[in-house]
């Protein structure tokens, strides 16, 4: 049970008992545990618009609220707040029904939306660079989420393989021999000796545009060639993908190249909706909402004056086939904050044109720049693009060091394992940890760091409350987990119980609002809540019907946990 959302509905409709309906009863955590447990902070706006008393609303409110299956107490506030405390027989019910579920308390929607998620979506023309490292691991944990959720997900990898960049490739590769792969063992090289000569030999650009216009028309030869080239860097995003553990696959990759045959219908329909207009030969479209500084509409070009056609194309042809085809409710965009303003243009676009129907939920999910210790977009130390690959590698020989100093004991293979899980994690959690929309310093000390919100500190929280049943299991008190009769009598116990139960909340700010960040800082809290629970209830040492009640709270603890950063991506460990 979401108890937020059920608090919520119920104070919201009381408004509407009262008199004041349509306005929300935005029920939150309390900001002091002291005055209770939930508080609404909706009266006092509601009356305003209704030009009513704030406290002569609230006791309206109160009047028509029935809260009395799950608070004990529901009082009125300072101006006009209503806090609400939980019965303690609730919340131990409650807690008994999460252990036995394996949802952990999140109920399946009453209609699952079919959700397609873009995210990744490198361009296949060069290497993978941290931005679509973010894209991939934001990415894969709403697409984790949603599903868990029980929503319907299409992962989509729009990779950019397509455009005149692949007439200098294919033009390099015959010339370096062909179609060995090995060529392209390093992809960034390769396309800067492509661009290198196609700046400097005519002769070499005549090719690649002789080879743009043969894999246009669709000459076999040079699709054969196209092909090999677009694998082998395929290839090079899979072992990043199998490296982070991923969920993507090549079932998930539709590419830039999959619309091409769609655009000159995208382009003629848009001309039939009456939306085209020639500018310096180019067809655009020009929208009232979007204005540069002087005032003027800005175009989204549709196809250039030589008859290509853009980005923006592509994705509108792709819009029309996630709505129409693909019969999404719903399509997330995950893509660094820079692409916002396209997004925003070919969303109206779409709308205008008719691609994609009002029930249709456009969403650009944008993220900042991963910035360096010096606060500048990340590079190597010579300025370079940053190998993903390396960089994964570094993580892991970091988490080693960790790890041999936290633990010397454990054995070699047991150690390298754990810091694959352990670096891996940090990274992709140091990430999910942020809100997204801003940049963030990409800092190993700082991931890596056992204290804090971080991958160590939550994957140490969770082997250390499984150390606890091994323990348990070696004193011989470890009994069935699934139907535990809880007890929540000590606050810190209390508070563990309510911790637990606000896992639902978690998931749900994640799907609505694609904020991972939010799980992150709820499973944080949530460890912290057990370290409390943990120094202050002994668990073994307990008499017996208490142990087994603080046993299960410990033991919902690990799997919410668990739950928890498996959603993210994130591995754990039994042991650290
Ligand atoms: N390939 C693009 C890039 O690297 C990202 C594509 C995002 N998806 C989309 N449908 N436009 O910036």
């Amino acid at each position: 049970m979401n108890l937020r959302k059920t608090i919520d509905d119920r104070i919201t409709a009381a408004l509407a008992g009262a008199g004041v309906s349509g306005a929300p009863a935005l029920v939150g955590p309390a900001g002091n545990p002291k005055f209770g447990d939930y508080q609404a902070n909706g009266v006092m706006a509601a009356a305003k618009a209704a030009k009513a008393n704030p406290r002569e609303l609230a006791g309206k409110v109160l009047a028509n609220l029935d809260l009395s299956d799950l608070a004990e107490k529901v009082e009125i506030a300072g101006p006009g707040f209503i806090n609400v405390t939980l019965k303690g027989e609730f919340l131990t019910r409650e807690v008994e029904k999460m252990g036995g579920d394996e949802g952990l308390g999140v109920a399946k929607p009453q209609a699952a939306a079919r959700v397609v998620v873009d995210y990744s979506s490198p361009n296949l023309a060069k290497e993978m660079h941290v931005g679509h490292l973010r894209s991939t691991i934001i990415g894969d944990a709403l697409v984790r989420v949603l599903r868990f959720a029980g929503h319907t997900v299409i992962a989509q990898n729009h990779v950019g393989d397509w455009g005149t960049q692949f007439g200098m490739l294919i033009a390099q590769l015959v010339e370096t021999g062909g179609d060995k792969a090995a060529n392209i063992d390093d992809l960034e090289e390769f396309y800067r000796q492509a661009k290198k000569r196609f700046d400097a030999e005519p002769a070499f650009a005549d090719k690649a545009r002789d080879y743009v216009v043969k894999l246009q028309g669709g000459d076999p030869a040079v699709k054969a060639l196209w092909q090999t080239f677009n694998a082998v860097s395929l290839e090079h995003c899979e072992r990043v993908y199998q490296r982070l553990g991923t969920l993507l696959s090549r079932e998930n990759v539709r590419g830039e190249s999959a619309y091409n045959d769609l655009l000159p219908a995208v382009v003629a329909d848009l001309k039939k909706a009456g939306l085209l207009t020639e500018s310096q030969g180019a067809q655009c479209v020009f929208l009232e909402e979007f204005k540069n500084a002087e005032g003027e509409p800005l175009p989204v070009i549709v196809q250039k004056t030589d008859g290509g056609y853009l980005y923006a194309t592509t994705d509108l042809a792709g819009m029309r086939y996630r709505a129409g085809e693909l019969k999404a409710d719903r399509v997330l965009y995950v893509t660094d904050s820079r692409q916002g303003l396209h997004f925003q243009q070919v969303f109206a676009v779409a709308r205008k044109a008719g691609f994609v129907g009002a029930g249709v939920s456009l969403e650009h999910v944008p993220f900042g720049m991963m910035m360096g210790a010096d606060n500048r977009p990340f590079k190597t130390r010579d300025g370079g693009t940053v190998k993903l690959m390396d960089l994964l590698e570094e993580a892991q020989k970091r988490a080693a060091e960790l790890i041999a100093a936290k633990n010397p004991e454990l054995p070699d293979a047991q150690r390298a394992e754990i810091s694959r899980v352990v670096g891996i994690g940090a990274v992709k959690y140091a990430d999910l940890a942020q809100n997204r929309a801003s940049d963030y310093v990409f800092s190993w000390e700082k991931m890596l760091s056992l204290e804090g919100n971080t991958a160590p500190y939550m994957q140490y929280a969770y082997a250390r409350v499984r150390s606890i049943f091994r323990k348990a299991e070696d004193i011989g008190t470890l009994t069935d987990m699934t139907h535990p009769s809880i007890r929540l009598d000590e606050p810190a116990e209390r508070a563990l119980g309510l911790r637990l139960l606000q896992f639902a909340e978690a998931i749900e700010t994640v799907v609505s609002e694609c904020l991972p960040n939010n799980l992150c800082a709820y499973l944080y809290d949530l460890a912290r809540s057990f370290t409390t629970f943990y120094e202050t209830c002994p668990v073994l040492k307990a008499e017996p019907g208490l142990r087994q009640s603080r046993l299960a709270l410990s033991d919902l603890t690990a799997r919410t946990i668990r739950k928890g950063l498996e959603l993210l991506g994130i591995e754990t460990v039994e042991q650290m």
